[in-house]
């Protein structure tokens, strides 16, 4: 097949990791005989310092002409400041928005073998794999807000429609049908107004369509509990944009790194917004020592959702796990005082491998 991606290197970590995911897609196209056209435009910082806009025209018309995004990461302290008129977090929220890409798949296992970076007794994450379906482009991030400005008070707003929790309570749901059949719905509806239309909202859908799928209704505070008490009976997770957001975070603990998850941001249709859940990691930024895998595995999914070459994908999710069971390690996983890969290093052993 052909497909146009469009790539956003971003900031910080940003480019490394994804220099090395596009090359493991050409690995891919050359193997499976798919073409892949990247064409690269300005997202974040970068993009800030180049043309004063987080999110400039061009990079909305380039990905508007291609099939899929790839991003790395945006933000750092050179833009961090709080009185800011832009700031790099815009561009992504900008470009989630814009592609209405309101589902962010965020799947989350644990490695055994890395159970030593977890805080976690290894006998708690065997068989944790679970998926996280963060709605993504509503609630608290979107709703009605006011920024202090003279005054003495700011606001940010949680607003949610029925329609836009059906429409991602349906994508949770759907995903759960391939999965083990359980969906664990977050909210916090014995306090917030707009947390009991989601679980009502959530109710409704499973009822119309999906009684074959078990349904938890969990408060988000003893959430963060069960992630750590109880992570194997988590299947799909389903939460707003904001705990969502949250919880996916403190969920990466029990896979050992942050660096090593992917998510997928998708719409209505295939196009989808790839990106690692990490963020742009300032401190380690042109070092080698950023882990690839989470953006390399974010490939993996545009492959699956966006591609729909399931093949591909499993290739290289195979491909990655292969590596690891070799033995090879980036810094962050690596044991204190043994040597590790660069961010190159690994990418050329998962490319080896497939
Ligand atoms: C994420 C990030 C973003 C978010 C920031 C960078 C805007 O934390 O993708 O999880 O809050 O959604
Ligand atoms: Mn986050």
């Amino acid at each position: 097949m052909k497909a146009t991606i469009t790539v956003l290197p971003g900031d910080g970590i940003g480019p490394e990791v994804i220099g090395q995911s596009v090359t493991v897609l050409s690995k891919v196209a050359s193997k499976y005989n798919h073409e892949f056209m990247f064409n690269e435009a300005l997202i974040g910082g970068v993009a800030i310092d180049k043309t004063g806009s987080a999110l400039p025209p061009e990079t909305i018309s380039t990905a508007e002409q291609s099939d899929a995004i790839l991003l790395g990461a945006v933000g750092g302290p050179k833009w961090d400041n709080p009185s800011a008129a832009v700031r790099p977090e815009q561009g992504l929220l900008g470009i989630r928005r814009h592609f209405e890409l309101f589902a962010n798949l965020r799947p989350v296992k644990a490695y055994p073998a890395l159970s030593q970076f977890t805080p976690l007794r290894e006998e708690l994450l065997s068989d944790v794999d679970m998926l996280f379906v963060r709605e993504l482009t509503g609630g608290i991030y979107f709703g009605p807000r006011k920024e202090q400005g003279a005054s003495d008070s700011a606001y940010d707003t949680e607003l949610y429609t029925v329609n836009e929790v059906k429409r991602v309570a349906d994508v949770a749901f759907r995903a759960a049908q391939g999965r083990r059949k359980k969906v664990s719905s977050i909210d916090k509806a014995n306090v917030l107004a707009s947390m009991r239309l989601w679980r009502k909202t959530v109710t409704e859908v499973r009822e119309e369509l999906y009684a074959d799928v078990e349904v938890e209704h969990v408060l988000v505070d003893a959430c963060t509990m069960y992630l750590m008490t109880r992570p194997r009976t988590f299947d799909v997770i389903l939460a707003s944009n904001m705990f969502g957001d949250i919880l996916s975070d403190e969920a990466s603990v029990l896979a050992g790194s942050l660096g090593m998850l992917p998510s997928a941001s998708l719409g209505s249709g295939t196009f989808g917004l790839y990106e690692p859940v990490h963020g742009s990691a300032p401190d380690i930024a042109g070092q080698g020592k950023a882990n690839p895998i989470g953006t390399i595995l974010s490939a993996a999914m545009m492959l699956r959702h966006s591609f729909n070459l399931e093949q591909e994908a499993k290739a290289v999710e195979q491909a990655v796990e292969n590596v690891l069971a070799s033995g090879a390690r980036t810094a962050d996983i690596a044991p204190r005082g043994s040597s590790y890969l660069s961010t190159m290093d690994f990418a050329q052993a998962v490319i080896e491998q497939i």
